[in-house]
Order: structure tokens, then sequence, then C-alpha cells
């Protein structure tokens, strides 16, 4: 009897603990599947303690070969190379979120609609109100962070239109339930054609590197907002 309201206790602790984590999502393309700066987001998490009270999510678990991994990193995470933003509203997102309902999401997409899609500024903003709307309806308190997309070695001016509409865009559609909030890894913000690779639209180290100084503290913050830290 007591051996069992024991074991009846520590389940509940269990559940407990496995219910406070945060699901964590990074959505994207091959920017975000292939290449390193996940692993230096984490290690910045660790920094901030922030690793032990959440959970990365997502139908893929993988990371860049040559990437170097901190212990416990989660390698978990949603981003698909050569996908569209267009194609992920229409397609993708509905369901990726409806299985595993992200607490918080980071998002960096639209170079492909550029780059393969060939499409506009509008069709690629449009894309993101869709899945904000996917996000919103799988969880109605998730945090978004949208990225400013790291440019083309020939700084593609659809890619600098959407980021300069960006900041816009989320004070539009930003609401204290379900807060938007930036992480600009544009040229703007400091992304040099020294931190892309040769193929002018993936980051080498230095933009992992980056890309990750921009993404981690942004990401922080939305963090230690939902877990009620300062
Ligand atoms: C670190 O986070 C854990 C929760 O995961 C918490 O119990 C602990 O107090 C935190 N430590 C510090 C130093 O803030
Ligand atoms: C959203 O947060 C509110 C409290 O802030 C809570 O009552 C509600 O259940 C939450 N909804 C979801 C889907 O988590």
């Amino acid at each position: 009897m007591k051996l069992s309201l024991l074991l009846a206790a520590a389940g509940l602790v269990a559940i407990g603990e496995a219910q406070q984590k945060l699901k964590v999502m990074f959505l994207g393309d091959s920017i975000t599947e292939i290449t390193c700066w996940r692993p230096q987001v984490w290690t910045q998490l660790q920094a901030a303690n922030l690793t032990g009270s959440i959970q990365l999510v997502g139908s893929m678990n993988s990371i860049g070969g040559s990437c170097q991994k901190p212990a416990g990193f989660d390698a978990r995470h949603e981003g698909h190379s050569g996908y569209q933003a267009y194609d992920v509203a229409r397609n993708n997102i509905a369901g990726w979120v409806r299985s595993t309902q992200p607490d918080v999401v980071n998002f960096m997409l639209g170079t492909n609609d550029v780059n393969i899609g060939k499409r506009n500024q509008q069709a690629i903003l449009d894309a993101y109100t869709s899945i904000l709307n996917s996000l919103r309806a799988a969880n109605a308190n998730v945090s978004v962070i949208i990225d400013k997309m790291i440019p083309t070695s020939w700084s593609d001016a659809t890619i600098e239109g959407v980021n300069t509409q960006i900041p816009g865009w989320a004070a539009k559609y930003t609401t204290a339930q379900s807060p938007i909030t930036v992480a600009d890894c544009s040229r703007a913000a400091g992304m040099t054609n020294n931190m892309l690779q040769g193929d002018k639209v993936h980051p080498n180290s230095q933009g992992d590197a980056f890309i990750a100084k921009q993404i981690g503290p942004v990401l922080i913050k939305a963090l230690n907002a939902k877990l009620g830290r300062a």
C-alpha cells in the first residue's frame, strides 16, 4: 500500500515536470536544417539555465555533420531544405504543430520563395500570416520569434524588402497572449558576405555564429517571459 502510494506520487511528480517543459520549435529551411547555429543557441540556453525547462520539438532530428554538439544537445527541429514559406503555410505547418503544439516557435523562411519560387514580398508576408494562424490554432498562447532572413551575396531585393517589412508585420499581429518578437539576422544587422558559403546563400561558420548571436538572446527573453522569470 505504502509502496503503491509512493509510486503514484512519484508518477504525479514526473507528469508535473513533463508538463512544465516548454516546447520549442526551430522552423525553417536548409538554413535551419543543415547549418550549425542551433547547437550554438543551445549553449546559450544552457548558460541561461534554460535547457532543463525546455524540450525541442519537430518531426526532424538531425544536425549538420561538421557541427560541434554540446553535451545534452537536443537536435529536434522543423527545418526542411528547399521548402518555401508559401508551401509550408499551405501544406505542412498545420500538421506539424497539431502533433507537437509548440509553446515557442522561432522561424526563418522565405529564401527559397525568392530563389526557387520567384515569389514577391506580399506572397511571403501572406505566408508568414498563414503560418502564424496555424501556430495559434495549435496553441493560442504560442510565443513567436520571426527571423529577418540572412542575405544572399547579391543582396536580393525581395529578401531585403521582406526584412524591412518584418517589424511592421510583427507589430501588426503581436498580442499579449501570443507575443511576436523579431530576431535580426539581416545584412543591416551585420551579416556580411564573408559569413556566407561559396553557394552564396548558406551561412559558413562565421555566419552560424552570427545567427546564433542574433537569435539566442531573443529566444532566451521569450522563454524567461513564458516561465515568469525576469
Ligand atoms: C535553474 O533552473 C532550474 C529549473 O530547471 C531551477 O530549479 C534552478 O533554481 C535554476 N537555477 C538558478 C541558479 O537559477
Ligand atoms: C493560455 O493561457 C491562459 C492563461 O494565461 C490559460 O488559461 C489557457 O489555458 C492557455 N491556453 C492554452 C491553449 O494553453
